[in-house]
């Protein structure tokens, strides 16, 4: 059974989760807008993870006999500088999803809950990767600068992610 504190916590993150996946349909829409649909399909492919997460913590509340409870998912933002202002925002979001997710596996040995803090190191791992590859796009941007050429070239390479 979870503790009142860790359902609310849980719950709070399945809001953070879902979040995390309007941020990144808006930046989807906006590269659709802006005719780059490699950047584009990167960004709803996050999006549909960013759902995966919210569902992995709506199923262990679930299974833990605990309650789900949604929230309203906040407002996003539709306009950016530019591609590199979108990807820098997006590292700086999953920054911050870094902090809630080491906030929880605090939470989770604060309460001696151990099973929690067991199901949150999948999420510890995740959020790695999920920085890493932000990161990534966001150096390539900035080596490809005002170049036309190299964004282009950087849509076609981003076009071609899989879905996991
Ligand atoms: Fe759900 Fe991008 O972390």
């Amino acid at each position: 059974m979870l503790s009142e504190k860790m359902q609310a916590a849980l719950n709070k993150q399945i809001n953070a989760e879902l979040h995390s996946a309007y941020l990144y349909l808006a930046m989807a829409a906006y590269f659709e807008h802006r005719n780059l649909p490699g950047f584009a399909h990167w960004m709803r492919l996050q999006a549909n993870e960013e759902l995966g997460h919210a569902l992995k913590f709506f199923d262990f509340i679930v299974e833990r006999r605990g309650r789900v409870m949604l929230e309203p998912v906040g407002a996003v933002p539709a306009e950016w500088a530019s591609s590199l202002a979108v990807f820098e925002n997006a590292l700086a979001h999953e920054q911050k999803v870094t902090g809630l997710i080491h906030g929880l596996v605090n939470l989770a040995v604060e309460e001696r809950d151990h099973a929690s803090d067991s199901f949150l190191q999948w999420f510890v791992d995740e959020q790695v990767e999920e920085e890493a590859s932000a990161d990534a796009v966001v150096e390539q941007l900035k080596l490809a600068g005002d170049s036309g050429v190299a964004l282009l070239i950087l849509d076609r390479e981003l076009g071609a992610r899989q879905a996991e």
